[in-house]
Formats: structure tokens, sequence, C-alpha cells
């Protein structure tokens, strides 16, 4: 499959290159499709019989050179049974189509219709978006290819359609959310000597050409506002800290913003209390969070969502050095509560309670919510398929729930309460930064309740979500750009409907 893709919106009689069609279950094709594909008589029914192909969800049946059709290929995707189709089916049904075109492909059309018949524009754009997300490729760093190796290959994925000019339009909103996707898991793979909390703010301040006004806190700022709790986790890094906060004001004038705050740890060592060396590595995406809330910005400020909305990313990289921070320092945070520091390796908590506060003091947001690969935990209790979801308010669970079915980034609430609460006092402070093993994910969401106020809150963890991610239909990439379409969606579905 090719790297670099050019989506295109065409009309049903301009058929080039590798021509990918859909049927739904029992061979059934649309009117258009069946009209396109006339000329070749029943070859597809023959190889369709020969290849037990039946259209089932997500089958593909392949004819070379089919004799009668000026195209190199002909592959038949199955929509299985069409009735109520999410838009998570639309978009993974993009990442069947764009993965059966062969790399060597320099041109594909995918003719939009299903067997039920033609689709709207914005279903197109949700097929798209699904071709977007599975063509994309992190290989920056390689020089070389495997002898059997395609040479990396351009391609144009074109989309025939009834009203190219419609699924054109819907493709102006669904590409600035790919593109927002795209940010994060380029953000995400990054390594860490490459994307340190300097650099990650240079790039974030990138989202300046959107019209998204960008302010880069340095150490000094911070220590000026008492973020004593952030500062303390960096302290121990040749990289200073960085706090971005990102404005984009799309709504209306001087309405409360909501707000999205990331955990942007460039790298997790552990500090003095160190991890083991087996998969450190992935603690190079220990800033999924911050790349999810710049993914985001991207998409609301790209499709000009009429929200006013705030961006805030606490970027930090945790070290074991003669500076570091030990267990058993006690911090001062920005709201004035005492933390002592049982282990260093709870960093992320300290992160977002100073960002957390900040945040909600000086924006008074509608609603905040956080993303943090926060805890180990979530991902023993919930695996790789729902992000822990915690919060103070029903209303925004049930909001998130919801986003999160139709887009196919899932989301299980999990519990806070008193009882958890108390596990984290501290004999010598106000709280202490760990609760150990027991319940670890959501003493963790205890923790940054504590730095919220009564403002309604969620807290989303990610960190089975945003790494090391299964292999999906839209997703063939070591991180997953999770949270930008949930919380795109979020704001699509509440705040401009
Ligand atoms: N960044 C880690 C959590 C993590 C683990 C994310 C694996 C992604 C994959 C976090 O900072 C951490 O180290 N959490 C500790 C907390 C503990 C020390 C209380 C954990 O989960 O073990
Ligand atoms: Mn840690
Ligand atoms: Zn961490």
């Amino acid at each position: 499959m090719p790297d670099t893709l050019k989506i295109g919106f065409t009309s049903y009689d301009r058929l080039r290159g590798v021509l990918v069609t859909f049927c739904a279950e029992g061979l059934k094709f649309g009117p258009a499709t069946q009209k396109a594909l006339a000329p070749i008589g029943d070859l597809y029914r023959r190889a369709a019989t020969a290849d037990r192909f039946t259209g089932k969800s997500g089958s593909a049946l392949d004819i070379v050179a089919p004799s009668g059709l000026n195209v190199s290929r002909l592959i038949v995707v199955g929509t299985g049974k069409e009735r109520d189709l999410k838009d998570r089916d639309l978009v993974r049904l993009g990442g069947v189509a764009m993965g059966k075109i062969p790399a060597s492909a320099a041109q594909a059309t995918i003719f939009a219709e299903f067997g039920s018949g033609a689709l709207k524009g914005d279903q197109i754009a949700a097929l798209a978006l699904g071709a977007r997300l599975r063509a994309y490729r992190f290989d920056l760093y390689k020089t070389k290819r495997k002898d059997n190796d395609e040479r990396p290959s351009k391609v144009d994925v074109n989309f025939a359609c009834a009203n190219p000019a419609a699924a054109e339009k819907a493709w102006t909103t669904g590409s600035a959310v790919a593109e927002g996707v795209v940010w994060a898991r380029d953000l995400v793979n990054e390594p860490a000597n490459i994307l340190y909390p300097g650099e990650f703010a240079r790039r974030a301040a990138g989202l300046r050409k959107l019209g998204i006004t960008v302010e880069v806190l340095d150490v000094s700022a911070m220590r000026k506002l008492g973020m004593n709790a952030l500062l303390g986790v960096g302290q121990g890094s040749a990289h200073e800290p960085k706090l971005v906060i990102m404005r984009w004001n799309g709504g209306k004038r001087g309405a409360d913003p909501i707000a999205f705050i990331g955990k942007g740890v460039c790298f997790d060592s552990g500090g003095i209390s160190i991890k083991p060396a087996a998969n450190m590595e992935d603690m190079k995406g220990d800033m999924a969070g911050a790349a999810c809330v710049v993914g985001l910005m991207h998409a609301l400020a790209a499709r000009k969502a009429k929200v006013n909305v705030v961006g805030a990313i606490g970027l930090v990289e945790n070290m074991p050095d003669g500076k570091a921070q030990r267990p058993g320092d006690i911090v001062t945070s920005m709201s004035g509560q005492t933390i002592e520091i049982i282990n260093t390796d709870a960093e992320g908590r300290l992160v977002l309670a100073d960002v957390l506060y900040y945040v909600n003091k000086r924006f008074k947001p509608k609603f905040m919510i956080d993303l943090a690969t926060l805890t180990g935990a979530i991902i023993v209790a919930l695996g790789q398929e729902h992000a822990g979801l915690f919060s103070n308010d029903d209303k925004l669970v049930e909001r998130l729930t919801k986003a999160g079915e139709a887009t196919g980034e899932l989301v299980w609430r999990m519990p806070l309460a008193a009882e958890y609460d108390k596990i984290i006092d501290s004999k010598f402070a106000d709280m202490k930064n760990s609760g150990g093993r027991f319940g670890g994910s959501i003493t963790a969401a205890q923790f940054l309740q504590r730095f919220v106020g009564k403002t309604p809150w969620a807290h989303l963890d990610i960190a089975g979500t945003a790494l090391g991610s299964p292999q999906t239909d839209v997703n063939k990439s070591w991180s997953s750009g999770w949270g930008v379409r949930l919380l795109d969606r979020l704001v699509e579905d509440y705040y401009e409907r």
C-alpha cells in the first residue's frame, strides 16, 4: 500500500487505475455500480463464486485486469448488512478499501456507492477519512528499504460519486480531522531526542498559521505562577519544561470556552524511581495526551469550528539526575495544596495538577477534559479497546460515551469516590502522589480531581489506547492518534448543532 496519498472527488464515469467498488451481503450492488460494471458481464459473479465471496463486511474480491473495463484491477469490498451503518463503519470501510490498493498503483478510483445506493457527501468524507488514516505511515527515519519493498509511491485516489461537489465540501471538514489525527500520530512516533519540550512547543506554535493564539510559558513564568508540581518533574532533565496554551475563538465573542488539557511527558524514564529497561522506549509516547490536544486544535481551527476552545499542554521530561526530584520530597502546587512525592514515576498527575488548576482559574471553562497516558493499571483493567473515563459530571460522561460510539474511539466509565480519595492522603503533606497498586488508575484520577474544583471535568486515561495500538483497518501505526476524532465529534455534536 502506498505512502503518500492525494484524495479527490470525481463523477461516476471517470474510472482510472485500480477500481474499488462496494457491494452488500448477497453480492448486492448499487445501480450506478451495476451500470459501471456492465461491460464485464458476469465476470465478477464467476470470480465471487470461485472465491466464495459474498460481500461480508470487510471482505474483498480482487480481479486483475478485468476484460471489458479500462482499469488495471477491480476490487470489490463487502459492506455486509447495510442497515444502520454507523459513521465509524464507513471510516472502517474506507480503510479496508485503501488497504486493498496495491503499493504499485499510481491511480485508484473508489466507487462511492453501496449496495443500498448513493452515499451522501459526509458519508463519502467518512470513507475518505478512513482511507487517509489507513495510508498513514511514519518512515521519516528509514533511509533504506528492504529489497522486496515497493518504492515509495504517490497515489491519487479519486472517489467517484453522484455529487462530487458535495463530497468535496464535506471533505474540507473531514480532511481537517484527518490531518489532526495524522499530526497527533506523528508527534507520538517522534523519538524523545528530537521531540523534547522545547521542540514540541515550537511545533505547537505552528498552529498560529490557522489563526490559533499560542502562548509558550517557560520555567521562569511557571515559577512565578507557583507551578512547583510540574516543575519538580522536569528538574532532572537537561530539557526545560514548557507550558503551551492554545486558543481558538470560533464561537461567540466572550462566551466561556471549553478546555482540553494534555499530559506531555516527552520521555518518562520514571526518574529516580526508575522504570525497568524492558519496553522503556515506549515512554517516548508519554506525551500522547498533549499530541491529541494539538491534533484536536488543528482539526477545530482547520474546519473553523464555531466554538471557543482552550488547549493546554504541560511538557516535561522525567529523568534521573543529581538535580532530580526524590521520593519523600514535598512540593507546593500552584493551588497551594502540598504533595508528598512517593514515587517519581507517578509524574503525569503532578504535571496535570498544575495545568488543570491554571486553566480552570484563568479561563473558567464550561468544562475541562484531560487526556493522559497516566497509568499502566488502566491497560490491565480495560486493555486497548476502551480509554478509562473518570468524571464528576454525568452529562459529560453521556456525551463522551455517545461520541465514542459514533467514532469507534471508545470510553468506559470508571468510579470516583471518597473511599478511594482518602487512599492518597499523606502523613506529611495534603496528599501523596501514589496510592499504591490497588485501583491505581482510580487513585490517580482522585488525585487530579483535587485540582479541578467544581468545574465539570472528565479525565481520559489513554495509556492503553494511544500507544502500541492493535493493527486495525484504519491504523497500522504504533501510535493511533487516539482522541482527536472522539473530541472533534464531541464538540460538533453538542456545541455546533
Ligand atoms: N507513563 C506511565 C504510565 C504508562 C505505562 C503509560 C505504560 C503507557 C504505558 C506513568 O507515568 C506511570 O509510570 N505510572 C505508574 C504509576 C505508579 C508509579 C503509581 C504506573 O502505572 O505504574
Ligand atoms: Mn511515570
Ligand atoms: Zn508517565
